[in-house]
């Protein structure tokens, strides 16, 4: 066993490509470990990075030299997948399963990677053991755009990161077992919004004592909000009670400014949106990510709250509707044709991503 890990460690530690010489780097020191969390009522470990879950930020602006030593803590490996960056120097970095080796339990490896000509909202993810993801593990990469090429709307006022996903209350290891064992995945038990579960909108459907996320806003401010779809299979359609969308970025590219009410997003997506607090604060709003194409969508409701900071009083009363199509898979893929009229990358990419639309039915 042990010669096995030094084989594959020795295997994976080619030197990589030397860096753009010139190009700041930026380091990061990071321990993934489990840690107990209860987003759902219920004890389970996560996966956390550095203490924290969903993991910190990876914060850095085009053409940075990346380098994130990690030390795996968990009982098994681990790979960690950067979803979006394009690893044009260092291909092997990307961590894929197949071009990149997992982290043995108790060893680090060191991820180098440049952030060449990229901007936009990405996240990162443990991609090794099947099931990993639904354990946590992920955090935001947002890569800013240099000073020389500005951004195609004004500067907002806040920058705010959602992780929304579906999440089981068993572990992964259950999970993984079970399919291991040729049993189905099953419906996932419930919907969190950046590691917390949903906030107690209806005493019924939501039991006590769940922590929910709160986002604190100031009245009349513009802030950009990168909503990422981190979960296992389920597609969420993603809105904010009295509140409008509007649409900037998708993945690096920046495309067509058009307003939503609400929006599809698949797992795996990521979407920048700018949000302004043009209400009148009269209560708090709600937040809402909800399960599209499944029989029962009120189990799979993740529910956060928008706080202004001159609210008069909690959220209350029904959520905001979802598209009344549960079933019908028109209305995402309408919505996903309509986010059309890319503007120019901001940076030039070497290769322009087809917006593609993965609807996945019960
Ligand atoms: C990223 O870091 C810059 C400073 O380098 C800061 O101004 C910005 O708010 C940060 N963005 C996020 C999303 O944390
Ligand atoms: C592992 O971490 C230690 C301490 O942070 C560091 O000295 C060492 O170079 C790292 N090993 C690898 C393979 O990155
Ligand atoms: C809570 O949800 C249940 C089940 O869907 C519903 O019957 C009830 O009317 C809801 N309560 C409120 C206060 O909306
Ligand atoms: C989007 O909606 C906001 C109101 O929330 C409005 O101020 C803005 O002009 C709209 N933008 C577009 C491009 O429709
Ligand atoms: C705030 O908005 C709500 C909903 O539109 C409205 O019922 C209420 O009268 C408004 N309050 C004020 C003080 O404008």
């Amino acid at each position: 066993m042990a010669l096995l890990l030094l084989s594959l460690l020795l295997l994976c530690a080619r030197s990589p490509e030397p860096a753009m010489a010139g190009d700041p780097f930026a380091y990061f020191d990071w321990e993934a470990s489990y840690q107990s969390a209860r987003p759902l009522g219920v004890a389970q470990k996560v996966i956390a990075i550095n203490g924290q879950f969903p993991g910190p930020p990876l914060n850095v602006t085009t053409n940075w030299n990346v380098v994130v030593n990690v030390r795996n803590a968990l009982d098994e490996p681990l790979l960690l997948t950067w979803h979006g960056i394009q690893h044009r120097k260092t291909p092997w970095q990307d961590g894929v399963t197949g071009t990149n080796c997992p982290i043995p339990a108790g060893w680090n490896w060191t991820y180098r990677f440049q952030v060449k000509d990229q901007v936009g909202s990405f996240f990162y993810s443990p991609s090794a053991a099947p099931l990993h993801r639904a354990a946590g593990g992920y955090g935001g990469i947002v890569v800013n755009n240099r000073d020389v090429i500005p951004i195609p709307f004004p500067f907002p006022d806040g920058d705010l990161t959602l992780f929304i996903g579906d999440w089981y209350v068993k572990s992964h290891k259950d999970l993984r077992r079970s399919l291991d064992a040729g049993a189905p995945l099953g419906p996932p038990d419930g919907v969190l919004i950046n590691g917390l579960g949903p906030y107690r909108y209806n005493d019924t459907l939501v039991p006590p004592a769940i922590t929910y996320e709160r986002i604190n806003v100031e009245p009349g401010r513009t802030y950009r909000l990168r909503v990422h779809n981190v979960g296992v299979s389920t597609s969420l359609n993603f809105r904010i009670q009295g509140h409008s969308l509007l649409l900037v970025e998708t993945e690096g590219s920046y495309t067509s400014q058009q307003n939503y009410s609400n929006m599809d997003i698949h797992v795996g997506q990521s979407y920048s949106f700018l949000v302004t607090m043009d209400q009148n604060a009269s209560t708090d709003y709600y937040v809402v990510a909800s399960a599209r194409f499944v029989a029962d969508p009120d189990k799979l409701t993740g529910v956060a709250i928008l706080h202004y900071s001159n609210s008069q009083g909690p959220a209350s009363g029904p959520l905001p509707a979802a598209p009344d199509d549960q079933y019908d898979t028109a209305f995402s893929i309408n919505q996903a044709r309509s986010i059309s009229g890319m503007l120019p990358p901001a940076a030039p990419a070497p290769t322009r991503r087809v917006h593609s639309i993965m609807v996945i039915l019960p």
